[in-house]
């Protein structure tokens, strides 16, 4: 999505421009090109020679250096990024003054700009910031952060920088089309889990990934997301609506809590499709050896597919091969839009790995796709999706 991108990257005087070494960094290996622009101050804290060095690229200071660069470094740039931003940055674009390199190409700017608000936490709450960062965001100017946690000052509270992974999925949404909008999507994720004991437990190795990149595509395409997860040690993605559950019984509980006013639920969770039928209140002495007697869990997809009136529901099927007739079979048992077959066996294509090889069955036919990323696999499926749920 960041391939051949032009981001202009504004950084001001705050402690947290150490961070924006990063965000260049991240920027250009996902293959945008960076140019960024430092104000005086930022420059006590970092030399543009770590800009140079990480974008590759000349690093602008001065409004006077090269006299019409403050229009011509606008003029093609997709977006602008000012991280950290200042609450005096933030006060200059809100006044509309134009007294160095970066307040003047903000002005000369005609596209989208997203900030990354780093301060104290008295100069975070303050009415003129708080009221200049208002008139920001009425304009349009997306705001990613801050964040509460531990500040320069040593105080704990609201002013620190976001994430650089959380800027760069703010970079990645501003630069999406919004496609969902207005669309409610459910997505479900991770694996569950079936206590024997108060300590043990039978899950699977499910990650998250694929629902939590789900997740986040349907959010970068301005839908709203509910995301029900069972454990896993993916970060929740920021502007969905999260439900931690463990077992399969609390997951179905949650997605039918949440299925009206659905336009689409994405089941992308790993049960575990059968439980102990006995849960032990005390620790299973393991003297004795142990025969354990399964139930079968509740079947979510089958309960959403026969209902008379349900939203667009997509299924997963993950396989240990390349026999396809199970998932085939799943569309038609389960009442389901959509299942999604992929051989968790096949080298790059299973848990815990970034990538997916997946092939798409509906009842109008089948398609299938090369290996891909997960995030290319959240969007394939929700262009689909898309189509259905006009
Ligand atoms: C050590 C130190 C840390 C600072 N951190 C911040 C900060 O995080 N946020 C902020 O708004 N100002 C901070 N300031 C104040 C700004 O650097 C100051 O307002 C400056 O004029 C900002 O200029 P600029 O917006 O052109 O970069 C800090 C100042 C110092 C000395």
């Amino acid at each position: 999505m960041l391939k051949n991108r032009k981001i202009l990257l504004g950084v001001t005087g705050s402690i947290a421009v150490y961070k924006s070494v990063d965000l260049v960094r991240r920027l250009t290996k996902e293959g945008a090109s960076v140019q960024v622009i430092m104000t005086d101050a930022s420059r006590k804290f970092v030399t543009p020679l770590s800009f140079e060095v990480v974008s590759q690229s000349r690093v602008f200071t001065d409004t006077f250096q090269d006299p019409l660069s403050h229009i011509s470094l606008t003029s093609d740039a997709d977006l602008m990024v000012i991280a950290p931003a200042t609450a005096n940055i933030v006060g200059k674009f809100a006044g509309g003054i134009a007294d160095d390199m970066l307040s003047t190409c903000f002005l000369s700017f005609k596209g989208k700009t997203v900030i990354a608000p780093a301060m104290n936490w008295r100069m975070y709450e303050n009415p003129v910031f708080q009221k200049n960062l208002g008139y920001l965001a009425s304009l349009g100017v997306i705001q990613v952060g801050p964040e509460k946690g531990s500040l320069a000052c040593g105080d704990d509270a609201v002013g620190r920088m976001s994430d650089v992974s959380d800027i760069m999925e703010g970079i990645r949404s501003a630069l999406t089309r919004k496609d969902l909008s207005g669309k409610r999507i459910m997505v479900t994720a991770g694996p569950t889990r079936e206590y024997m004991d108060p300590v043990r437990f039978m899950s699977n190795r499910s990650s998250g990934r694929m629902g939590y990149a789900i997740a986040r595509a349907a959010l970068r395409r301005g839908a709203e997301v509910i995301l029900i997860s069972g454990p896993s040690p993916l970060k929740p993605p920021s502007g969905a609506g999260f439900v931690a559950v463990e077992t399969t019984g609390e997951m179905r509980d949650a997605v039918m809590k949440n299925l009206k006013d659905s336009d689409a639920v994405i089941m992308a969770a790993a049960v575990s499709d059968f439980s102990p039928e006995d849960k032990n209140d005390k620790k299973i002495d393991k003297s004795g050896g142990l025969v354990l007697k399964l139930k079968k869990t509740p079947d979510i997809l089958s309960e959403i597919g026969f209902m008379k009136k349900r939203p667009f529901l997509v299924g997963f099927a993950a396989e240990t091969g390349a026999d396809i007739s199970r998932a085939r079979k799943k569309l038609l048992d389960k009442g389901a839009d959509v299942v999604v077959f992929n051989n968790v066996l096949s080298p790059g294509s299973g848990f815990d790995v970034d990538t997916n090889q997946i092939t798409i069955i509906q009842k109008e036919g089948e398609s299938s796709f090369p290996l891909m990323s997960k995030d290319e696999v959240a969007d394939l499926l929700l262009d689909r999706i898309a189509h259905f749920i006009p």
